[in-house]
């Protein structure tokens, strides 16, 4: 949800700004923007559309050197698509320009208050508003951080603000309240980032900052307060991957080399988590076994595809522990009110670390007491800092809009979290847990073998890439799984696309199915008879009434071949594991039809990565 970018130091700040909002453009690519720091004062260029736009328009017009400056790439909120809505924006008179990631809540009265004072604005945004804020106290006599400082005093809502005084060259100051930010940390040179993916490829050392905090830097100072200026802690790290894994590395789409990298990635989350004897090492999890022992009910909370994971969760959880386990979607949980108590095990799933539904669902559920552990694919992120404990998936950065990797990363932590718990319980004998985490060691390779075996997938991409509409059934832990593979084709390939609870269908959603309408069905293995018999009826059902069925099923399970227009086989791996498998012809379809449609598969529209407002 926009990507923001500050930049001092030796290089040329334009090239190092718009290389950095490149790698950021899958958090928002309505407009992008830049304000460089010149000798003769703030040169901004900001353009709507994706960033080959002002790319284009910065070649056609060239501007002054350049040492300094700021960058964005915007996921609109207030006010639409524009050049004039395009970040960065300016103070009254250019002096200072700023970029905002998030929302400011009462920007109207202080939008009403600047403009009764004399203020004319250019733009409909909340942004803009800050702006003049901050331009306003530095030519009153205030240093650009104080100024900052002054303006976020006055601010209700989430923001990242990267600001440059053009009267104070050299320096660049953010502040940072529930939006991402991060320092980079080069040789003579300094970056602040929404994401460290913007500069990877000048240094892999970065420092955390917190809620709350005011940062400067210069080309070699780094310098954090809290809001009221009080001195701030802050958390150096490095940063475990490199420019290699930000690149597409000879893929189409970064979704594509994504859904290729997960079989590395499921390994990498599973690595030395795994004890020889097979039992579960999670050193992370720094809540003792105690208490842990106390848990009586578990609430798992996350959003979309991380929503599915969790769903997915719970059936495991349950079966292994024997706790209760909810799941609600994050923009939900506050709102019904749920029960939680000092007993209570919030799980909350996220692969960027700052969905600010899942965000506020941790803070509300900690107000009550309850313990919350994290699954996140991001160090250092707002969510697992506000947690107890994280567990992280090691995917490696997920830049591809749509979730892949982050998602398989995600259940085999769940899977982690779940046989921890009974481990710690005593709810599984040693010996079934150990049988279960070989089961899951065993996965990377059979997820190789389904995406050595794509043939089918594509040739279905190529016959209905163009149809109106496509079902997607599953029962168990097949039911999350047709929701996320209706998911990915909604979200790249613009189609209508619906999961449903197999059951369910013959309630209400069976009217939909018509002559040839596709239905994706997965069948779970032969192994789960009731389960796996009454998803073959439900097969039958729709067949009878014209759809044409595509199944995924454990390869030799005839009897699903045989009520299938097209059959796609899975390796054999026990039913709660099956999602990890089932999901990758899925994914890798959507990202065909979409291709085959000509669309954007990274950069699909209305979307941004990482949703960091409610
Ligand atoms: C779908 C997708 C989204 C995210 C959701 C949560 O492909 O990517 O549905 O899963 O926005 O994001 P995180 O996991 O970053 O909290």
């Amino acid at each position: 949800m926009c990507g923001i970018i500050g930049y001092v130091g030796c290089q040329d700040a334009k090239t190092v700004i718009i290389s950095g909002l490149r790698r950021m453009e899958y958090r928002g690519y309505d407009s992008a923007g830049v304000a460089l720091v010149t000798d003769h004062g703030i040169e901004v260029r900001k353009k709507a559309g994706k960033l080959k736009n002002l790319e284009a328009d910065l070649a056609a017009h060239p501007t002054p050197d350049s040492h300094e400056g700021i960058g964005h790439t915007r996921w609109a909120t207030h006010g639409g698509p524009t050049d004039e809505n395009a970040h960065p924006h300016l103070g009254p008179t250019g002096r200072v320009a700023l970029v905002h990631n998030g929302i400011i809540e009462n920007f109207a009265e202080l939008k009403a208050e600047l403009e009764r004072a004399g203020a004319t604005f250019l733009s409909q945004t909340d942004s803009e508003v800050v702006a003049h804020l901050v331009e306003n106290g530095v030519a009153s006599g205030s240093t650009l951080r104080e100024a900052m400082m002054a303006a976020v005093a006055r601010l209700e809502g989430t923001f990242t603000l990267v600001a440059v005084d053009a009267q104070a060259p050299g320096s660049v100051v953010a502040a940072r309240r529930n939006s991402p930010l991060v320092v980079g940390v080069g040789e003579g040179e300094m970056f602040l980032a929404s994401d460290v993916a913007s500069f990877i490829e000048h240094t892999r050392e970065a420092i955390e900052l917190g809620q709350d905090q005011i940062v400067e830097i210069t080309a070699t100072s780094v310098d954090v307060t809290s809001f009221d200026g009080s001195p701030a802690l802050t958390k150096p790290y490095h940063i475990d991957w490199d420019l290699s894994a930000a690149e597409k590395g000879g893929y189409d789409w970064f979704m594509r080399k994504e859904i290729f990298e997960q079989p590395k990635a499921v390994a990498d989350t599973l690595l030395g988590r795994i004890g020889p004897d097979g039992s579960l090492i999670l050193d992370e999890m720094r809540i003792d076994a105690a208490t842990l022992r106390s848990i009586d009910k578990i609430i798992v909370v996350a959003c979309g595809t991380a929503y599915h994971a969790g769903m997915i969760a719970k059936y495991a959880i349950e079966h292994w522990t024997r706790i209760p386990c909810e799941v609600d979607i994050a923009s939900e949980f506050r709102y019904r009110d749920p029960i939680i108590t000092a007993n209570t095990l919030v799980v909350t799933i996220s692969q960027s670390g700052e969905t600010a539904d899942t965000l506020m669902a941790i803070r509300h559920a900690r107000e009550q007491h309850a313990k919350v552990v994290s699954i996140c694919n991001t160090n250092g992120a707002t969510i697992p800092r506000e947690s107890d404990a994280v567990i992280y998936t090691h995917a490696g950065p997920e830049i591809g809009v749509a979730s892949t990797k982050g998602f398989t990363t995600q259940l085999v932590a769940c899977y982690l979290l779940g046989l921890y718990l009974a481990q710690v319980k005593g709810t599984k004998f040693g010996d079934e847990i150990h049988s279960l985490v070989r089961e899951l060691e065993a996965l990377p390779a059979k997820m190789e073998e389904v995406l050595k075996d794509l043939g089918a997938t594509l040739d279905l991409a190529q016959q209905l890439h163009d149809v109106s509409s496509v079902l997607f059934l599953g029962r168990h832990v097949g039911y999350p799984i047709a929701l996320e593979g209706a998911l990915k084709l909604k979200e790249i390939s613009y189609l209508h696309a619906e999961g449903f609870a197999a059951g369910e269908l013959k309630h209400g959603p069976i009217a939909l199915i018509e002559d040839w309408l596709p239905v994706f069905v997965v069948v779970p293995p032969q192994g789960r008879d009731q389960i796996h018999d009454k998803v073959l009826s439900n097969i039958q059902e729709v067949r009878a009434r014209g759809a044409r069925t595509i199944v995924l099923g454990e390869r030799g399970d005839e009897a699903a071949a045989s009520y299938a227009d097209h059959f796609l086989a899975l390796p054999t791996v026990p039913t709660l594991f099956q999602p990890v498998l089932a999901i990758l012809p899925l994914q890798v379809f959507s990202c065909e039809v979409a291709t085959l449609k000509g669309y954007d598969v990274d950069q699909p529209r209305n979307l941004a990565k990482s949703v960091t407002v409610e």
